[in-house]
């Protein structure tokens, strides 16, 4: 096997110190195996980037991107930016990678951890062996849609976006929904949508049908409205297995969906659809806990488990760190946002780093 190219961008806040720990942890899958897999570059991206070059996305960084057999993200944003135009802001340059590179699948697996039960703010018999997948659209929608901006409109100052939805857009998507929904143990698709009121939604719901009919048949399909969604999914999440929607609502509801798993800190994602696929925990930049030492490292190193496994084929090796993450919650050890007082061992960032480079060796060692 050929090395692997990996383009890294920590970004800016907590992104930097998680992915330090998960670059720690890629280095102890190659030590375990004996080989090297890996070979990293690093750049820029974000606020860190407009301090440097003006601009949150480089063309350097771009095509380093583009020519990389996958990409790591760890966060970009914070309150030193927000004065920016919006061309200029950090969350431009993470958008503006997922579009280039035509990302239009972004996988966000809300995954309860047994030994997390009681971190999540649900009760126990809401929560217990919850295992959600949504599919969230990534490079259209609102958040890419034409016209927008703010102006003069009748001497009224007004903000405008748009949401675009085309037959294609959503025919991929839907499809790559129903594909992983098919290979997951008595998998079912919800596809989420505000269609009683949004042309847009309507032509999506049309059409996610419309491919489940023709190409999918044996996969059970749902529509369920967004807001209705967004109750279900603290009433009885249960009843969700893999979900598809769009970029905006996609946002919203993950966010919402890592609650049930006890922290945002937990979730990883992968952005696939594209030539090369991106791996970014879907927390943000955590400006309030920046430098502190305390932020999770276990989404960022959860997203190099599904690096492994989606681009690199090693389902082996992103066991042995999902096998890891799973052992050091059993055995009690917290970050601060997932600790209960008088509930196992606090650790920080590289406390836990260390803990789940360790648990990968054990369970390496005893295959
Ligand atoms: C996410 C984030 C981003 C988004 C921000 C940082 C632009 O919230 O990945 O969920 O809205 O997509
Ligand atoms: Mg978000």
């Amino acid at each position: 096997m050929s090395v692997r190219k990996i383009c890294v961008f920590p970004g800016d806040g907590i992104g930097k110190e998680v992915m330090r720990e998960a670059l720690c942890v890629l280095t102890t899958v190659e030590e375990i195996s004996g080989k090297r897999f890996f070979e990293t570059e690093e750049e820029l991206l974000g606020g860190a980037c407009y301090d440097a070059h003006k601009t949150p996305l480089t063309e350097q960084g771009l095509s380093l991107a583009r020519s990389s057999d996958a990409i790591l993200l760890g966060a970009v944003g914070g309150p030193k930016w927000d004065t920016l135009s919006f061309d200029l802001r950090p969350e431009r340059g993470l958008l503006g990678l997922r579009r280039e590179l035509d990302m239009f699948a972004n996988l966000r697996p809300a995954k309860v951890f047994e030994p997390l039960l009681d971190a999540s703010p649900l009760r126990r018999e809401i929560i217990e062996g919850i295992d959600i997948l949504v599919i969230r659209e990534l490079a259209g929608g609102l958040y890419f849609g034409e016209p927008r901006g703010i102006r003069m409109i009748d001497g009224v100052e007004t903000g405008i976006n748009t949401e675009v939805y085309s037959r294609p857009e959503i025919e991929r998507v839907a499809r790559m929904a129903f594909k992983f929904a098919r290979e997951r143990k008595n998998g079912k698709l919800a596809s989420v949508d505000k269609s009683n009121v949004l042309e847009s939604s309507v032509l999506w719901r049309k059409v996610v049908a419309e491919v489940g009919e023709k190409e999918f048949p044996d996969v059970p399909l749902s529509h369920i409205l967004v807001d209705n969604c967004a109750m279900q999914l603290i009433r009885n999440p249960r009843q969700f297995d893999v979900m598809v929607t769009s970029n905006l609502f996609g946002d919203i509801l993950t966010d919402e969906a890592s609650m049930i798993t006890g922290s945002i800190g937990m979730l990883p994602s992968a952005s696939l659809g594209g030539k090369v696929a991106l791996y970014e925990p879907i927390h943000g930049s955590a400006p309030d806990i920046e430098g502190k030492g305390i932020a999770n490292p276990l989404a960022m190193i959860l997203s190099i488990g599904m690096m492994l496994r989606h681009s690199f084929d090693m389902p082996r090796e992103a066991a042995w760190i999902e096998g890891a993450v799973e052992r050091v919650l059993a055995e009690g050890y917290r970050t601060a946002d997932i600790y209960r007082e008088g509930h196992g061992s606090k650790v920080g960032t590289s406390g836990m780093g260390d803990l789940v480079r360790e648990a990968m060796r054990q369970i390496s060692g005893k295959e």
